[in-house]
């Protein structure tokens, strides 16, 4: 783990720039070439290790976001992916091999789950699941063959939060590799490595982008280990285009405000659902009553933009409050400017049957809200709106649609 040179605000805005005093430009030109020219083919050798042979293996604009990354996270080293699945999947194909174990908690993103449980095994790859924040399970699952611990924290949609220090040494101690997908909290919520986490990575599609506008996967952590899923990345080609990896660099300059903002919003939306009579349970970490609010406020400086809530009525009234909402648009991820609605039973998690559903708190009258930088006010007046189509006996009132 690498000592800051600013913090984080700073680190989100000045990361990854050259701050000498020069003559040139203030953001970072975007190299949108496929190839570099060399002069001779001494060069071309040389080349070969640089970030200006071919794109596939690096690329200039790439770098400097990357860069800003390692810096905002304290890592040694940061690499940039056409998505966070490309991300996940490159970095566990890099590090493990046929007849290698993965512990993987239990309330991680489906797609993962899709890759553990469908293909890994292809490739002679088990995985154990547990119980995200039973880390006596964790201990129990570890065979001789474990090579890999995959953690997310806060989880999607129930926010839970895992115990970053009780997990890394529980790694450390039988010699495990330790990843966590930290898209929710970002660095400027959270940093899993000063936990003793080795590696991090993100769905840079979410708040770094933060305009909903990239596909990303980001991955930052132990020199050795960022050097190994590198080569694998060269192979598999998972690359961003350099044109995207701009755009993430001018997402990642206003990330510090963005999620100050988003937390500073999800934690005033929470607290009105948590006193609507139409609402049962309100999930989001810094809240009130939320069962690992302590840990949370230890090891995060925010609690994030994303919350999620049941309905006080049946799967069907959570939808027809979603369709009510305006300013939250139903639409199916995160980290946005704009607040997005979705119920997790259609989309997410709609792949889960209803019995791991149910385990994992997960109902129908769930919904998910990532809350944007918009006035909070007219979010939650948006909210009282929405939220009004139900009422107060339980039968669905008459809400004119605005
Ligand atoms: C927590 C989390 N991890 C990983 C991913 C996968 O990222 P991407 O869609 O950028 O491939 C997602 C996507 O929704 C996510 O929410």
């Amino acid at each position: 783990m690498k000592p800051h040179q600013h913090r984080p605000e700073t680190e989100a805005v000045r990361g990854g720039s050259d701050l000498s005093k020069k003559n040139g430009p203030l953001a970072t030109p975007i190299y949108q070439t496929s190839t570099f020219e060399v002069t001779d083919s001494d060069q071309q050798v040389r080349a070969t290790h640089t970030d200006m042979f071919y794109t596939r293996y690096g690329n200039p604009t790439h770098t400097v976001a990357e860069t800003a990354i390692a810096e905002l996270e304290g890592a040694d080293a940061a690499l940039l992916f056409s998505s966070g699945m490309t991300a996940i999947t490159t970095t566990v194909l890099a590090l493990l091999k046929s007849g290698d174990h993965v512990v993987a908690q239990r309330d991680i993103y489906g797609g993962v789950t899709k890759f553990f449980t469908q293909w890994l095994p292809k490739l002679g790859i088990e995985t154990a699941f547990v119980g995200t924040t039973d880390y006596d399970q964790h201990v129990r699952a570890i065979r001789p063959n474990t090579r890999l611990l995959y953690l997310e924290s806060p989880t999607n949609p129930t926010l839970r939060v895992v115990d970053l220090k009780k997990v890394s040494a529980i790694a450390r101690q039988h010699k495990l590799i330790s990843m966590i997908d930290s898209t929710f909290a970002t660095p400027i919520n959270q940093r899993p490595l000063e936990f003793g986490i080795d590696l991090v990575m993100h769905s840079g599609t979410k708040y770094f982008g933060g305009h909903a506008d990239v596909i990303c996967g980001i991955l930052a952590g132990r020199q050795d280990l960022v050097d190994k899923v590198h080569e694998t990345r060269t192979t598999l080609g998972g690359v961003m285009d350099p044109h995207a990896a701009w755009l993430l660099l001018r997402g990642i300059k206003s990330l510090a405000v963005r999620v100050q903002r988003q937390n500073e919003n999800a934690l005033r939306v929470a607290q009105f659902l948590a006193n609507h009579p139409k609402v049962k349970r309100v999930h989001y970490p810094f809240l009130e009553g939320h069962p690992q609010r302590a840990l949370a406020m230890e090891q995060m400086r925010g609690g994030g933009g994303v919350l999620s809530f049941e309905v006080d009525g049946s799967g069907e009234d959570a939808r027809r409050v979603a369709e009510f909402l305006r300013l939250f648009t139903l639409a199916p991820s995160l980290g946005g400017v704009e607040s997005l609605v979705t119920i997790p039973v259609l989309t997410s998690h709609a792949m889960i049957s209803a019995q791991e559903r149910a385990e994992m708190g997960v109902t129908e009258q769930l919904i998910r809200l990532a809350v944007g930088i918009e006035n909070a006010d007219d979010l939650i007046h948006d909210l009282d709106h929405g939220l009004s189509v139900l009422a107060a006996s339980g039968q669905h009132a008459e809400v004119a649609r605005r």
